[in-house]
């Protein structure tokens, strides 16, 4: 059966916002999707993999006429993809090219906090490096890259660092699903911009507070995209990498498609839909099926009733290979350890006013302390309620959490599998289990990046048993 509504009150959309911006489709010639290179290693010895990633500033050909300025990671906008498999040992050289200081998150790794998982306390100063080590321990998932240094973390993602980081495992491999990057298997990162005089952006000249937005969509730093189609199905890796917006996609002739991952590990079960909705920093992978399409056929991906891309159909060889009704044999789900209550989180305000829990973020507090390894239940609540509210993704560094309800009720059915980010409207609760294989501190607030910016963010401390009296070196706002 296929689920035709996308889960989500219409009421919650950021479209009822007084500042919401509308997309517009821009009058440009389409240009090729840009497909992001595959970072590759230095040097491997064995399950011993390097790198060097550099945060660089550089222009970028986005439309017709003078080039954009913009940042990105190894490349002028976005970055490469860098393709991790379960079980390496990644060495990291992280350099900083950019005139400001930086950080590098890796949104969706189970790696320790807070220097590894690249929030606010691992600041790589302009023209300085960092070394970081990590081991990846995890399900086969789309992650990302992201600047993460407090408070320009919007800033610094408006301007283009973002990347793709995919965790590869033997199971996910073995799958009859698409697998050739750039080929039939594609990251797409759903972005928009506001392009001014001369075709630049302008980060301070757009602020808002509840986030910054564009009426332009970008995709993989492309504007206006097509694909070019030579195989009957297509694995779409979703991000939502948008400070802001949210995105509510279909396809032409509501064409069915089949949910297989969200953010953090393949669904128990395909889910399929011909309509779904991302909201900041989720990730979502879908299967899109071209049978019924013949060469020289366009099918176009729209988010509310605007074209985002086109897919332009070519031969292809029929594909009669069935997505399996078992993605995985089973998602981690952990009991809640009897002796941890319910941790109850609560996202309030709008603009300048947004808190976690009644308080701002504060660098060097921590906020909570949990014991690594045991399961909690926590209890996330958008109490939002003034002019309309807004829907607060809630997201959390170096776990994945399982989503167990709504306002008590079952949660959606593509976000059965694990995550890292979960979308919570207006007056609703969302209860997860939250559990940690790694130690440290690590941060967990709202994905609308100024919000996150403007103190929508707390952070925890996750304690090893074996290491109870662990010091982590907090910087605050002064010594960054
Ligand atoms: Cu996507 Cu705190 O991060
Ligand atoms: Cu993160
Ligand atoms: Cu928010």
């Amino acid at each position: 059966s296929i689920y035709h509504d996308y889960f989500f009150d219409e009421a919650a959309y950021n479209i009822h916002d007084g500042g919401y911006v509308p997309l517009v489709r821009p009058d440009v010639p389409e240009m090729k999707l840009r497909v992001p290179p595959v970072m590759q290693p230095d040097r491997v010895d064995g399950q011993d993999v390097y790198y060097t990633i550099t945060a660089q500033t550089g222009e970028t050909q986005l439309l017709p006429g003078a080039k954009t300025k913009t940042w990105g990671y190894n490349t002028s906008l976005l970055g490469e993809t860098a393709i991790f498999k379960n079980g390496q040992t990644i060495h990291l050289h992280l350099v900083n090219h950019l005139p400001e200081v930086t950080t590098f998150h890796w949104h969706g790794l189970d790696i320790p906090g807070p220097i590894e998982d690249g929030g606010c306390h691992a600041p790589v100063y302009p023209d300085g490096s960092r070394d970081v080590t990590f081991k990846i321990n995890q399900l086969a998932s789309t992650n990302w890259l992201h600047a993460h240094p407090c408070p320009e973390t919007a800033a610094q993602v408006w301007h283009g660092l973002a990347a793709f980081a995919y965790v590869q495992d033997d199971h996910e491999a073995a799958l009859p699903i698409p697998h050739t990057y750039g080929v039939d298997d594609i990251p797409l990162v759903l972005q928009d911009r506001h392009f001014h005089e001369n075709n630049q952006w302008n980060y301070r000249a757009d602020y808002d507070p509840d986030g910054i937005q564009g009426p332009t969509a970008m995709i993989n730093g492309t504007i206006n995209p097509y694909f070019d189609v030579t195989t009957q199905k297509l694995r779409l890796r979703l991000l939502d990498g948008a400070n802001r917006r949210e995105w509510r996609l279909h396809f032409s002739d509501d064409l069915p498609f089949t949910q297989i991952a969200g953010d953090k590990s393949l669904l128990p079960h395909p889910v399929k839909f011909d309509h779904i909705m991302l909201t900041c920093a989720e990730r979502q992978e879908i299967i899109v099926d071209f049978g019924r399409y013949h060469a020289g056929d366009t099918v176009t991906l729209y988010s509310d009733d605007v074209a985002l891309m086109t897919f332009r159909i070519h031969e292809f060889k029929p594909d009669n290979q069935v997505i399996p009704e078992n993605l995985i044999a089973a998602i981690p789900d952990p009991e809640p350890a009897p002796d941890l209550p319910i941790k109850k989180v609560v996202m309030s305000g709008m603009d300048e006013a947004v808190m976690i829990d009644g308080k701002k973020f504060v660098m060097n507090r921590i906020d909570y302390k949990m014991p690594m390894n045991k399961c909690q239940i926590w209890d996330i609540t958008n109490t939002n309620d003034e002019m309309g509210g807004m829907i607060h993704p809630f997201h959390m560094h170096g776990t994945g959490f399982k989503v167990i309800s709504r306002n008590g009720q079952a949660p959606y059915p593509n976000e059965l599998g694990l995550k890292d980010t979960v979308s919570v409207n207006p007056g609703e609760h969302v209860q997860i289990k939250v559990w940690f294989h790694v130690a440290g501190v690590f941060m967990y607030h709202c994905h609308i990046l100024e919000h996150e910016d403007g103190g929508m963010m707390a952070q925890l401390q996750v304690v090893d048993p074996k290491d109870p009296d662990a010091k982590y070196h907090l910087i605050d706002h002064e010594t960054q």
